[in-house]
């Protein structure tokens, strides 16, 4: 109960209800935090759209809302997708994108995306357990490939391993192709670097399950996994046969050797001519 004498004390509630003594002013603190949390998922938005594939309407559905899902596919002039193709490869499931959404209808790939059309069965296989373990290390490959069953990966490597080897849309190179062409041949001994053929295939086609073909695969993907081994990014090859290899070598001469190896004469229109040489070095 209030008494006359209290009420006619000076209180400062009265003159200003909102006051308190030691209370830090609020509107600012939460203007910030506002600021902080949309920074936040600013970043994380430009996080997942960096790990989504751009694609058409279709796949994935996951995706569909980030901004890369925006961009346009460009035409291909390599006719409509195989009608054979397993779910996975244009659908998808859940955080396994579809795989053509980014290496394309016909395993093409493009840029720092590899061709794995006409790559090896037993290769595939590897790659696609490797990132799943993170062995092999590539953020979008171990998002996709962490939730493949053993099945899925069987039955990818082997519809992948049967494609026929798209052409190489080639671009105008700016690489010093004759230096590219010594290497891959003869390779250079001062450097200790054996030819790129010996293992690679003498045009480049692959050889067994362990060596890949690297004739028609996408310059700037080979260019980008040399300069991983280079760096120490890439850690999964057999014997680290390709980490000695990389390293000796300078980035000139890797972006040299890339494009050589790319404008070299796809092999094998037919996948199937697999050869026979099961050459495994692990
Ligand atoms: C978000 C884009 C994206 C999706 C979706 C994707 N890939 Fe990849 N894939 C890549 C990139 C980029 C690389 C190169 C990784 C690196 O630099 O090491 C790659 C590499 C690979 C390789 C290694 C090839 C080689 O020559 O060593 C295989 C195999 C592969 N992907 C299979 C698949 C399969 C199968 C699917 C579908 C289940 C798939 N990818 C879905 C982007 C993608
Ligand atoms: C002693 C054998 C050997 C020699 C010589 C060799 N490579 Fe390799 N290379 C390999 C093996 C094995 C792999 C597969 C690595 C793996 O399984 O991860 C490979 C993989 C690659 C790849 C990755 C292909 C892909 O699809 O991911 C590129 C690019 C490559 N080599 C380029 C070269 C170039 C260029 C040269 C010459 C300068 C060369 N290699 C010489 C054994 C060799």
């Amino acid at each position: 109960m209030k008494t006359k004498t209290d009420a006619t004390l000076p209180r400062v509630e009265d003159i200003d209800p909102t006051f308190e003594p030691w209370e830090p002013p609020r509107p600012i603190p939460i203007f910030l935090l506002a600021i902080l949390i949309a920074l936040a998922l600013a970043g994380v938005g430009m996080y997942l759209s960096d790990l989504a594939p751009w694609t058409d309407s279709g796949s994935p559905p996951r995706m569909a809302q980030g901004p890369a899902a925006t961009l346009a596919k460009p035409e291909t002039p390599l006719g409509p997708a195989p009608s054979d193709a397993p779910e996975l490869v244009h659908t998808g499931r859940g955080s396994v994108w579809s795989c053509a959404s980014c290496h394309g209808d016909h395993g093409e790939g493009a840029g720092i995306t590899p061709r794995l059309a006409g790559l090896s069965e037993a290769y595939l296989v590897k790659q696609l357990e490797d990132f799943a373990s993170g062995t092999r290390i590539n953020e979008s490959m171990h998002y996709v490939a962490r939730e493949l069953r053993p099945e899925d990966i069987t039955e990818l490597a082997a519809y992948y391993a049967d494609m026929p080897v798209p052409p190489l849309a080639s671009a105008a190179s700016d690489a010093d192709l004759e230096r590219g062409q010594m290497l891959f041949e003869k390779g250079d001994w001062k450097l200790d670097v054996p030819a790129c053929a010996s293992c690679h295939g003498a045009n480049g086609e692959g050889v067994g399950a362990a060596f890949p073909p690297l004739a028609a695969q996408q310059p700037e993907y080979m260019f980008s996994q040399l300069a991983a081994w280079k760096g120490g990014h890439r850690h999964n090859s057999p014997q680290q046969l390709m980490d000695d290899i990389a390293k000796r070598l300078s980035y000139e001469d890797l972006y040299a050797v890339s494009h050589y190896a790319a404008s070299l004469p796809r092999q094998r229109d037919d996948a199937r001519a697999n050869p026979g040489n099961e050459n495994t070095y692990d």
